[in-house]
């Protein structure tokens, strides 16, 4: 069965793909970095420091990190050998079958469709405070949704209109974009490290563990290393983002594992460096809030550090939308060529070569749930998602390789097997466990609202059906 699935899965996929290749392996490194470095080294490792791990919030990304290196190195050997644009939810198919695969693309629709969303309220956020300081203020009714008193959030809204617009010209055109954003956050990045490794004090790094490694609160919160790691998760979240351009990248095989494994190695070197110098300038007591990285460049001094966070974080958040936004098109035209949405969605525009109708149809839905409800933080949301993405991946490399499908010798391939898919699974089941139950709870209904669409609409639509 698994070598039927993969064979028609391929042969669907050169019908109906005409996507342009022209992708290589430095704009795949950049998109990875694009996706990767946002909200969470910007915001959540101020968040966990002050909440649940204190200075070892350094240790939680380092084990978030492990955990997203072993997935990472799965990934590489499906997106080398399956390819396809539909990353986990192709894996899946073909190793799975179609119910098994819906449920995975269920699930990504969450973590790329939320995120999108809940990214754009933060770009949002500092894109008004960056104005007021300029002395340019919009009305509270244009930047708040009807449950803030307010009409819309249009700053939200236009930014996702903004990189639909961008998304429908061209690839090529978004990529270019993105590299020149990626350094505007990367300046700002390496601008805080250069001025606070002058200015750490190592007081501030006692005690290291004030919340030792796990531990439930009689509220239900859940503090320590490993509930930090699976809050920090987030700040990985989007690597996986790099496996869409299956279809767009001009040497998959080769190229695909080292975009995601490259940009991978390089955020967790700067979110390890940041997070430790972070936590050094500043008592972790003091980081919850909502500018951590501005906060601490202030507190030491450094006049002019919030218009320089605000544009690193601006930029960031703008490559962050883009590249999320950009990997769920490419996913939901991988489910509606194998029909288990309308196939009409999946025609590639011939001028622009994109997936015209679908950015246009997700542009417009996101823009509104943007505009209009107040998403605060969806971190533990997403990372559920995320976390079961990677499980399933790991097992389906696992099950790929029993198969014995007679690949290319081309492809990459772990040299660890069995190990690094089953840490990956390890790891990733652990991270899912430290979450909050009400997290889990969200999850189940999300996944029950998957099966039912599936039932009336997939199920009898399917290409395989
Ligand atoms: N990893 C992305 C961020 O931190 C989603 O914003």
């Amino acid at each position: 069965m698994l070598n039927n699935l993969f064979r028609k899965k391929k042969i669907y996929g050169n019908k109906n793909t005409k996507l342009k290749r022209c992708l290589t392996v430095t704009d795949l490194t950049l998109l990875g970095i694009g996706c990767i470095i946002g909200t969470g080294i910007f915001v959540l490792t101020g968040i966990a420091a002050a909440n649940q791990a204190g200075p070892a919030v350094v240790l939680s990304f380092v084990i978030s990190g492990l955990a997203c290196t072993f997935a990472a190195l799965s990934y590489a050997e499906l997106a080398s050998s399956v390819g396809g644009c539909g990353s986990a939810y192709g894996y899946a198919y073909v190793t799975f079958g179609e119910i098994i695969a819906w449920l995975v693309g269920w699930i990504l629709i969450l973590e790329y469709g939320m995120s999108i969303a809940a990214v754009a309220n933060g770009w949002s956020g500092y894109f008004n405070n960056a104005l007021s300081s300029i002395g340019i203020s919009i009305p509270h009714s244009l930047t708040h949704g009807p449950y803030q008193d307010g009409i819309i959030n249009l700053p939200a809204s236009l930014i996702i209109i903004s990189i639909m617009i961008l998304l429908i010209v061209g690839v090529k055109e978004s990529v270019k974009f993105n590299a020149v954003m990626v350094l505007v956050k990367l300046i700002a990045i390496f601008t805080f490290i250069l001025v606070a490794i002058f200015n750490v004090e190592v007081i501030n790094w006692q005690p290291f563990m004030p919340y030792g490694w796990f531990d439930k609160l009689e509220d239900g919160r859940t503090v320590g290393i490993l509930a930090g790691a699976s809050i920090v998760f987030f700040a990985y979240v989007g690597f996986d983002a790099v496996s869409t351009a299956g279809d767009e990248a001009i040497n998959p095989q080769k190229d695909l594992p080292r975009g995601i494994i490259y940009s991978l190695i390089f955020c967790t070197l700067i979110y390890i460096l940041v997070s430790a110098l972070l936590t050094g300038v500043v008592n972790y007591k003091e980081l919850g809030t909502s500018s951590p990285v501005a906060f601490a460049l202030t507190k030491i001094g450094f006049k002019s550090a919030s218009a320089l966070v605000a544009t690193g974080v601006i930029s960031g958040l703008t490559t962050v939308i883009l590249v999320l936004f950009y990997a769920l098109t490419r996913i939901l035209l991988a489910i509606s060529q194998d029909q288990l949405l309308p196939e009409k969605l999946s025609v590639i525009n011939k001028k622009t070569q994109t997936p015209v109708r679908i950015i246009l149809l997700t542009g417009i839905i996101i823009s509104v749930v943007a505009g209009l409800i107040p998403l605060g933080n969806l971190a533990e949301i997403v990372n559920i998602g995320t976390l079961s993405a990677f499980i399933f991946v790991c097992f389906a490399v696992l099950k790929i390789r029993k198969s014995k499908l007679n690949y290319s010798r081309k492809i990459f391939k772990n040299k660890f097997h069995p190990l690094i898919p089953c840490l990956g699974i390890f790891s990733c089941a652990a991270l899912v466990f430290f979450l909050p139950t009400d997290t889990w709870l969200k999850f189940i209904i999300w996944n029950g609202l998957g099966l039912f669409v599936y039932l009336i609409f997939g199920y009898k639509n399917s290409r395989l059906n």
